[in-house]
């Protein structure tokens, strides 16, 4: 069966009993800032499931797509996914437990619809606690299936909140005891009497949830006026098992994404574990990040909510791709073409959006791929030379590479041990603690997965806020200090001493030097010097009092021949706590977004890296 029949047969079983069919919503949530994608299908029917009157009905139908990143740690299993599509149905306030249970009963089993084999199947239903009581009606429901259908009383497991209560989707809104149905796919004589929710071969298939609660904002659970029925069927689970395949990334949803990473890698899918997952996770990272892109609320990688969601999907992949030992360069668009090929004429939005989305990931790629070069390099220097650490990688070392090239820290541990070496995690964690302040700690949380925060890119304007220091004292003289500079991962505030509103020439021509020295691509050097070494060799000091007797000096300039910096041609030479990139190249584009007065004699210039 294809996936486009398999969703058809759904949505066809629906509709016989009386459902109306309704379009998958955005990814992108509108008017909900309690969660970033649209996780599960009732999401844009939250506000229905509340109360109010849909316009199709009380009986509806749908397959929704879904970003989910709360799983990522299992993505790389057979049946995870961080995108993946939702067939789901809705009684709002209509039909409850009992029709809800015996439609999905008879869509699994009946050889009208899917006709899967019923000794393969058991079911779980929520046990109560202090919300909510046991739910004796949805197991009564089962029971008398499963008797009518000699499949054992054991299958029907009891379980906590942990495992059957669904919702809310975000902090708040809609939730209640859910059903959940599973199906065995390992040996069909091996079936186990009882159903076992440690077992990885019981694969949860649907999800039928008694909407009966409103979580409010104080976490109190009300009961709703009239309860409701959501559940989610996942597709690419049932296409897997309809069709015999023990992965989901066998099936034609993934195959064609599978086979173009074989032949970039020169790897075959099956051959280790390590190489099934990082193919996995490749494959399913690209996917969603052309889902993400190609919505019609489309989104682009950046530093805040989605698109730092976006972003970190992008790196993931390309480091999972390198892994698998992906040469070329600007390979991510080959894997997003077949995707967009596989959901064309589900997802028009994807071929209608395909330049926008393969000129996103070239950018990201091209981005990425030069600071992991860089990372590696400086990784390399510590595993190769790095012996006064006596096998050990310091904290430090580990926390720069997290930072400034956006190396997780598992990476580095993995890297390290093929080296012998070990990643002085404890130093490493006091190091991420120190610099917390700088990341945006609300972004990290909403996405676990581990790859470099927001501080990267605070370092990065930060090295630009030498330069421009650099350039204006070029454009403007040698009068020109230091006020003072407030840098997020988003921009650069920069006060100077000044005493006049700038032209837009000066504008320009200080723009133009930064970008100049981002063009050279200089090695920022770190030294460590006393301070009249510093002051006479022309270093800016900025806040010359707070430094103690030797101080670091960052220099951006060329090299000479025996490595140093040239420091009577230096573009820059700063006294500094850093950290700071290590090549100027990396930056990007350098742009000044406003220029004006921030007290008497001091101008304030807004910028940003682009
Ligand atoms: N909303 C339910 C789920 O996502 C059906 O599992």
């Amino acid at each position: 069966m294809t996936a486009n029949e398999l969703r058809q047969k759904y949505l066809d079983f629906f509709k016989s009993k009386n459902h109306a069919m309704i379009s998958s919503a955005s990814l992108i949530p509108e008017n909900d800032p309690t969660v970033l994608f649209t996780t599960a299908g009732m999401h844009p029917l939250v506000p229905y499931l509340l109360g109010e009157k849909h316009p199709a009905g009380n009986r509806l139908t749908n397959s929704q797509k879904c970003i989910r990143t709360g799983d990522i740690d299992e993505v790389g299993d057979a049946t995870h996914h961080t995108f993946f599509e939702m067939m789901g149905n809705w009684s709002l306030g209509d039909y409850f437990k009992k029709d809800s249970i015996n439609f999905s009963w008879e869509f699994l089993t009946s050889s009208e619809w899917l006709n899967l084999n019923k000794n393969r199947l058991a079911v779980s239903v929520f046990q109560g606690d202090e919300d909510a009581l046991y739910d004796e009606e949805a197991y009564k429901i089962w029971q008398e299936i499963f008797s009518q259908n000699n499949i054992p009383e054991a299958r029907i497991a009891k379980l906590p909140k942990k495992n059957n209560w669904w919702g809310p989707a975000g902090t708040t809104g809609p939730c209640g005891p859910d059903t959940e149905i599973f199906y065995w796919v390992g040996d069909v004589d091996k079936v186990p009497e009882s159903f076992n929710d440690d077992n990885d071969l019981w694969v949860e298939i649907w999800n039928n949830v008694f909407m009966q609660y409103n979580k409010n904002a104080e976490g109190v659970f009300e009961l709703l006026k009239k309860p409701n029925v959501d559940t989610g069927l996942g597709l690419e689970r049932v296409l897997a098992i309809i069709n015999g395949k023990s992965d989901n990334y066998q099936t034609e949803l993934f195959r064609g994404l599978i086979n173009k990473i074989e032949a970039l890698s020169h790897k075959k899918y099956g051959e280790s574990p390590e190489v099934d997952k990082a193919m996995r996770i490749t494959a399913d990272h690209i996917k969603a990040a052309t889902f993400i892109i190609g919505d019609d609320r489309g989104i682009t990688p950046s530093n805040t909510d989605q698109g730092y969601v976006l972003r970190r999907l992008i790196r993931r992949a390309i480091r999972y791709g390198r892994q698998l030992g992906i040469e070329e360069v600007l390979w991510t668009k080959q894997i997003a073409q077949e995707a967009i090929f596989i959901y064309q004429n589900i997802y028009s939005e994807l071929e209608k959006n395909k330049n926008l989305i393969l000129e996103t990931l070239d950018k990201e790629e091209e981005k990425f791929s030069r600071t992991l070069v860089q990372g590696e390099k400086e990784f390399m220097k510590w595993a190769i030379t790095g012996s006064e650490s006596a096998g050990l990688i310091p904290g430090e070392v580990a926390f720069n590479l997290f930072q400034s090239y956006g190396y997780p820290l598992e990476m580095t541990i993995e890297m390290a041990k093929e080296y012998g070496k070990e990643v002085d995690v404890t130093a490493f964690e006091i190091e991420f603690k120190k610099h917390q302040d700088l990341s945006r700690t609300a972004s990290a949380g909403k996405f676990k997965g581990g790859l470099a925060d927001a501080s990267e890119e605070t370092t990065k304007l930060h090295t630009a806020a030498h330069l421009l220091l650099a350039a204006l004292r070029k454009v403007l003289g040698d009068g020109v200090t230091q006020k003072g500079s407030n840098i997020t991962a988003e921009r650069l505030r920069f006060d100077f001493s000044y005493s006049e509103k700038m032209t837009a020439e000066q504008i320009k021509e200080t723009e133009d030097l930064v970008n100049g020295a981002i063009a050279a691509d200089f090695p920022v050097i770190c030294e460590e010097l006393s301070l009249e070494e510093a002051k006479n060799r022309g270093a800016m000091g900025v806040f010359d009092s707070k430094y103690g007797e030797r101080v670091k000096v960052y220099t951006a300039s060329k090299l000479l021949a025996d490595g140093s910096p040239d420091t009577n041609n230096a573009f820059s030479q700063e006294i500094c706590g850093g950290p700071h990139v290590n090549n100027t190249g990396i930056l990007g584009k350098f742009k000044i977004q406003k220029e004006e007065s921030s007290s008497s004699g001091v101008r304030r210039i807004k910028a940003i890296l682009e």
